[in-house]
């Protein structure tokens, strides 16, 4: 199939090399020149870093840019002409208020209709990718209409991916969904064929990742599709405040958090986040969860439970910090700490709504020094902490160390007093604890992601401070 991906960011530049990689000519397309240069010069040999790190993905863009079944550019009329379909993968930000910007969308629908005048008697089938409220497909039609004469269908297929897993999670994708628009839908039952070509070409394009064991696509109408998206992230988000609070509880009430959750894993009804953390981060579950109250606002639906969320994870963000302010007796005033991991996961250089963003500001703000390392994620905090206005004047007090400068972690821990470890990369979980214990000035280490044996950490000497297990102060 011929396929372009407009917005070529976490979402569309993996699933643009995916769908490459399966026999589909994909043209991926955007606006920032900037970005199609980096990923070019990344293709043609001139640097080793694409701009969106995901493992697996350096190897699936040049082999397909060089078989020629991936192309990049900032030609949306190029990329229109010809291609059968428009995937939209461009961001839908939180306005102020929380709710859905989805201005992009709309933009990027309107270059799309316009771009399609360049014959008559065009089909298109445009579809959305991106995370968008309830009616959005609605309004992509209607700008559509106004723009163009010519025919499409516009198709919700919402995207599920976790980052850090984008191009395994795309090749065994645990569903796929398709909303279509509702006459469409429902015309199917009554065998109407624009309704059949529909599923027909979209059963034809995940084929390749729906051929073993249950049949993974699921049909559905527009709005079914967007608000599945929105629930699904908010099951996942509720789970992680759910296990955060319990976490704190266990650790108050002297039970281990570890020990009691760990059989958890064998009652099917309860989900796989029960690693206790300083709270989720990232462009999803936080944007979306508080998109999804906006809808319950907007609709007159009283949300108690969903509404907790945001406020939950915002608390969880500073535990950590709490637990330092404690051991230092509120004095954190020309100390240096150290952070082990910048983005809000692993295996992704993406620190939108990391924790750790909040976690340095505050550092910062009770007049400590920061000394952060990330093998990803340096550029990106960097860019995320100069956008805080309330910590603008206090940012010569961090130092960054990263691959990309060729330090390693180590080089973040001289004559600090305490390390933070707040993203699960591989690398910091086996780490050298008497190297560790030789650099710092105090040996306390404050796990956020659940990634130490307290036994060991006791063994060794350390101060040890977790989420969920009694603290080891020695
Ligand atoms: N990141 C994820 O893990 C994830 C997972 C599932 C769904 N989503 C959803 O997918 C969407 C995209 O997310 P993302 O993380 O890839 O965003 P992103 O910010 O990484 O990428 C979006 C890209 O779109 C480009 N763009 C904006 N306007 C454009 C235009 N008019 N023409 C061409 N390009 C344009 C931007 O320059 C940017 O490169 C969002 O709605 C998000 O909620 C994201």
């Amino acid at each position: 199939m011929k396929i372009a991906m407009v917005g070529t960011g976490y979402v569309g530049l993996p699933q643009g090399a995916v769908f490459a990689n399966v026999g589909n000519k994909v043209i991926c397309v955007d606006c920032l020149e900037d970005r199609i240069n980096e990923i070019k010069k990344f293709c043609d040999g001139q640097t080793n870093k694409l701009p969106v790190h995901e493992s697996g993905l350096n190897e699936l863009v040049l082999r397909n840019y060089s078989s020629k079944s991936l192309d990049f550019t900032t030609d949306i009329n190029y990329a229109v002409k010809e291609s059968d379909l428009i995937f939209l993968c461009v961001g839908t930000p939180a306005n102020g208020d929380g709710s859905v910007n989805t201005q992009y969308v709309l933009n990027v629908a309107k270059e799309v209709g316009n771009a399609m005048n360049y014959a008559d008697d065009i089909y298109k089938m445009i579809v959305i990718k991106s995370t968008v409220p309830p009616g959005t497909a609605k309004e992509v039609s209607k700008v559509l209409k106004n723009t163009t004469n010519n025919n499409f269908d516009i198709i919700s297929n919402p995207e599920f991916l976790a980052q850090g897993e984008a191009v395994s999670g795309s090749h065994k994708p645990d569903r796929i969904v398709i909303g279509l628009p509702k006459e469409k839908y429902f015309g199917s039952l009554k065998a109407d064929s624009k309704s059949v070509e529909l599923r027909e070409t979209f059963r034809k394009l995940y084929a390749p990742f729906n051929m073993k064991g249950e049949d993974k696509v699921f049909f559905m109408t527009n709005e079914d599709a967007e608000l599945h998206k929105y629930i699904a992230n908010t099951y996942l988000a509720a789970q992680i405040a759910i296990t955060n609070e319990a976490a704190n509880l266990a650790k108050k009430v002297g039970a281990n958090w570890r020990r009691l959750s760990a059989p958890f894993k064998y009652d099917h009804r309860i989900g796989s986040f029960i690693h206790p953390s300083t709270g989720f981060g990232g462009s999803c579950f936080p944007k979306d969860v508080k998109a999804i109250v906006k809808v319950f606002e907007k609709e007159g639906v009283e949300s108690k439970v969903i509404s907790k969320i945001i406020p939950a994870n915002e608390y969880q963000k500073l535990i950590l910090n709490q637990s330092l302010n404690e051991f230092y007796d509120s004095n954190l005033k020309d100390k240096t700490f150290s952070i082990w991991g910048l983005s809000f996961k692993a295996e992704t250089n993406d620190t939108r709504e990391s924790s750790a963003i909040e976690i340095i500001a505050d550092l910062l703000k009770k007049g400590a020094k920061v000394k952060a390392y990330d093998p990803e994620g340096v550029p990106d905090m960097k860019l995320k902490l100069s956008e805080r206005q309330d910590i603008s004047d206090l940012l010569e007090n961090i130092e960054f160390f990263s691959t990309y400068t060729h330090n390693s972690k180590y080089d973040a821990l001289k004559q600090s007093d305490g390390l933070m470890v707040l993203t699960e990369w591989m690398e910091f979980r086996q780490p050298d604890f008497m190297e560790i214990k030789k650099l710092l000035k105090i040996p306390i280490i404050l796990d956020g992601r659940d990634l130490f044996k307290p036994e060991q950490m006791k063994e060794l000497g350390f101060n040890y401070i977790c989420i969920g297990n009694e603290n080891i102060l020695q």
